[in-house]
């Protein structure tokens, strides 16, 4: 994930101290303009046993829709990974073919890719490339000396690095969550603490919202940001911990549901940029905490929002059609990766819904574009993203022993039971995986990682199935065997019947940095009725018991809990309930 944004801001960071080695200009003869190609290829920065490259190809012949450069090397040097560029090696043999958005390449133009390679001995130049079979000048003349520039990472001022973003090889890991311990959020552990067995699980590292201006120096007495993250820095002792904070304050928030509304009107995006995201860098940019390792969750829902509920279909809202055409969700998501990305320990996870909700070809390709776009726009880089996180504060299976998608019966495939309803996906996890490999077909870099959070979704407790349903339908099949016990899967609040899902763990499965518990169990996810507050919260009737619901729900029942609180608030019942449900149980 983060091994290509670290490259990249080597790159930056390390032309301005002119250590990297150039290519010397070799000019042809006949002069550049009757060579086809030039290339410039510049190691950027070199360690003992590893070296970043930035290449630029010039194309001074026939406008491209696609290209392919090829060059050997003499030595040792293996490509680990690259960007804006599928760069692969076969023996010495090192192909750079173009990425699905970077292909054309007009007469004159040019394009840049870098890569992140490792060597023993010396670190060679090639002195021979070719582009689409043709032989090419080796020029060093595109680019600037500081700023080598890429298509999608253009190291524009606004994203120079900072001074505690060394852009070090060894800056960012590649997963966060690996050798490091998870921050426990002393003031929900309190409250877990103080249900009767809730002691067991306590001492689990949960999420730290800050869901408003007011938390980034505490509301009503409680813990800010700098108190967490000292608190971070004690319990972090001499290892490694990681501490999630889950950034939730966009203009116009929570624009297809109520509860969680917020304290910003739907055109305040200055104000979310400077006093809400501008003073959290600048927290988390203090070298005092340079030794934690922060991963953010970056605006849950909002996104998918634009993808699914802002018009033309049947689950949509004036709100979320609002927040698209005034692109602040999009303005508010690309400043925190920018800012929040430059910060030498910040691992920024986007948020990406859940398999219920975009699981469908018609959601989940848009969903990937959009991804791209905002990642792309305003000053964010791909390199501000070390990944994704999917089910945030919601009740999906990590993954169904006992449906997968593949199934049939009675030769009908199982997509076609009401359950699944033609979704692509049964579980979190192959949705995540599916996601991970469009998302890096789309552009992504591809360390990226995926977080599931299994806070609430294991589904434990004496209604769980042990085995596969009876065959005598596709429906009975599916409703008898799958764990997620809700009445219907777009139900989100409060669910009556879950349990603490897998603990807390990292790269527990292939593309999946960790499961984490990013929505603290026991916090209300809405009220069950009106409460008067003075946090934007309203009243969302999917969290109501007696409610029949909505079109995002196929109007089922919510299958919600009764009597719960505002959102975020304590929801003792729930909290029982979550722990009598724990799957793997808690013992
Ligand atoms: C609420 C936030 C709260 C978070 C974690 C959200 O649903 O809107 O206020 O901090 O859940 O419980």
């Amino acid at each position: 994930m983060s091994r290509s944004r670290t490259a990249i801001l080597a790159a930056l960071a390390l032309v301005a101290g002119a250590s990297g080695t150039a290519l010397a200009v070799v000019p042809g003869s006949s002069g550049i303009a009757a060579i086809p190609c030039t290339v410039d290829y510049k190691v950027q920065n070199q360690w003992d046993s590893g070296f970043t490259t930035a290449v630029t190809i010039t194309n001074n012949s026939a406008a491209k829709t696609s290209w392919s450069l090829k060059w050997s090397y003499a030595g040792n040097q293996r490509v680990t990974n690259g960007w804006n560029a599928k760069v692969t090696q076969s023996g010495t043999a090192v192909t750079a073919a173009n990425e699905s958005y970077n292909g054309a390449l007009a007469t004159g133009g040019s394009v840049s890719f870098g890569f992140q390679g490792s060597y023993s001995g010396s670190n060679a130049l090639p002195t021979a490339f070719t582009l689409d079979g043709v032989a090419c000048n080796v020029d060093n003349g595109s680019g600037t000396p500081t700023d080598p520039g890429t298509p999608t990472d253009p190291g524009t001022p606004t994203d120079p690095g900072t001074p505690t973003d060394p852009g070090t090889p060894s800056g960012k890991v590649d997963n966060p969550f690996v050798g490091a311990k998870g921050y426990v959020n002393p003031e929900w552990s309190a409250h877990a603490a103080a249900e009767p067995g809730g002691s067991k699980v306590a001492n689990q590292s949960t999420a730290v919202w800050l869901d408003r201006i007011a938390a980034i120096n505490g509301v009503n007495g409680g813990m800010g940001l700098r108190a967490h993250l000292d608190e971070a820095l004690k319990q972090k002792g001499s290892g490694q911990l990681v501490i999630q904070l889950v950034i939730y304050d966009l203009p116009g928030r929570d624009c297809a549901a109520l509860a969680s509304n917020g304290e910003l009107g739907p055109t305040e995006i200055d104000k979310y940029k400077s006093q809400y995201i501008d003073p959290i860098a600048s927290i988390l940019a203090d070298s005092k905490y340079a030794g934690l390792r922060i991963a953010t969750v970056i605006e849950p829902d909002s996104l998918p929002n634009l993808v699914t509920n802002a018009g033309g279909t049947a689950g949509s809202t004036d709100a979320c059609a609002t927040m698209k055409a005034n692109g602040n969700y999009e303005k508010g998501v690309s400043y925190a990766l920018d800012k929040l990305g430059a910060i030498s320990n910040v691992y920024n996870y986007i948020d990406a819904g859940h398999h219920a909700w975009l699981g469908w070809d018609s959601n989940f390709d848009p969903t990937v574009q959009e991804f791209y776009k905002v990642a792309t726009t305003n000053g964010a880089s791909v390199n501000d993203v070390t990944g994704f996180i999917v089910n945030t504060a919601n009740y999906g299976a990590t993954t169904e022993p006992y449906v997968k998608i593949t199934d049939s019966v009675n030769g009908q495939t199982v997509r076609q039971s009401k359950w699944i309803d033609w979704n692509w996906y049964v579980d979190e996890q192959s949705f995540a995986q599916a996601l991970r490999t469009k998302l890096v077909a789309a552009g992504f870099n591809s360390g990226l990682g995926m977080l599931v959070d299994t806070s609430r979704n294991g589904w434990g407790g004496s209604a769980r199935p042990t085995a596969a349903g009876p065959t005598t339908s596709v429906d009975a099949y599916v409703n008898g065997g799958r764990i997620d016990r809700r009445i219907h899967a777009g139900n989100w609040c409060n669910q009556s019947g879950a349990g603490l899902g897998e603990r807390p763990k990292s790269a527990p499965a292939a593309g999946i940095d960790a499961y984490v518990w990013v929505k603290p169990p026991g916090e209300s996810d809405g009220a069950s009725s009106a409460i008067p507050n003075d946090e934007g919260k309203g009243f969302d009737r999917m969290c109501d018991p007696t409610y029949g619901g909505n079109a995002r729900n196929g109007n089922n029942p919510t299958g919600a809990l009764p009597n719960s609180p505002l959102a975020g608030k304590w929801f003792s019942a729930q909290f029982q309930q979550l722990l009598q449900n724990a799957y793997p149980p808690v013992s």
